[in-house]
């Protein structure tokens, strides 16, 4: 099984393919934890990233490539979280599926506005552990403390408000269209982010469940 999951920054995407991977034995291909990573070394990524603007559509089409090379990813299933983010990447993978006779089985787009987005990413706060908390909505037991492994939280350089705004004009110009590329193919699965994070779950799951 394969899926895309699309949709604004703050929309929920990462919290619940990380989920839904897991249930499913499906792997989790995050484009924005890859650029996270890399952007210790790479100053050019690292410029990208805190100023909420996207990376050139090659240098991700070719990094997503390297990862569908990998047996393992295919057999298991993938699910895609920030890719593709252009109608050019959408395109350029649509291709590399073919070639490999791997089949899509749907796109799920989360959908949240604007100010909710902004509500729960300025006040995110995560670990290198890779655990995330909300100073209000998800605070963890000790303040700035991890309560997995008690390693200290910071800010992503991108959640401060005014790269947020960014970030959301940028979904709205160049990811937006994607809505209707996929509406095209008869693939788009509407999915209401605005529920709780259970809620939001239960939806996605039931879809996959149901082969949608
Ligand atoms: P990326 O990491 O993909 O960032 P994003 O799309 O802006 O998404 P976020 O991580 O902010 O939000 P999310 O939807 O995953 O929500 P989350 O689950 O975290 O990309 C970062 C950057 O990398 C880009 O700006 C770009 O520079 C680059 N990049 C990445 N992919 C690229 C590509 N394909 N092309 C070019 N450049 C690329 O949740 C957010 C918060 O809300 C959390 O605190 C969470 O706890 C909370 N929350 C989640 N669900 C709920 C809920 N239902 N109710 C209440 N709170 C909730």
């Amino acid at each position: 099984m394969n899926y895309i999951i699309l949709g604004p920054p703050g929309a929920g995407k990462g919290t619940q393919a990380k989920n839904i991977a897991g249930k499913f034995g499906m792997v989790h291909l995050s484009t924005g934890d890859m650029f996270r990573e890399e952007k210790e070394s790479d100053e050019v990524v690292s410029k990208l990233l805190s100023a909420g603007q996207l990376v050139p559509d090659e240098i991700v089409v070719n990094m997503v490539k390297k990862h569908l090379e990998k047996d393992d990813i295919i057999k298991k299933g993938f699910l895609l979280d920030g890719f593709p983010r252009t109608v050019k990447q959408a395109e350029e993978l649509d291709v590399v599926l073919k070639s490999k006779n791997i089949k899509m089985e749907g796109v799920l787009l989360i959908d949240v506005p604007f100010e909710e987005a902004v509500k729960r990413i300025v006040g995110r706060r995560i670990c290198v552990c890779g655990a995330s908390y909300h100073m209000t909505l998800l605070p963890p037991k000790e303040d700035g403390k991890c309560d997995r492994c008690g390693g200290k939280l910071f800010q992503r350089s991108d959640d401060k408000e005014n790269v947020v705004r960014e970030r959301f004009a940028v979904y709205e110009r160049q990811t937006k269209p994607l809505i209707e590329y996929y509406e095209k193919s008869d693939t788009l699965i509407y999915i209401n982010g605005l529920k709780d994070e259970k809620d939001v779950f239960a939806q996605i799951s039931s879809c996959i469940a149901n082969g949608l």
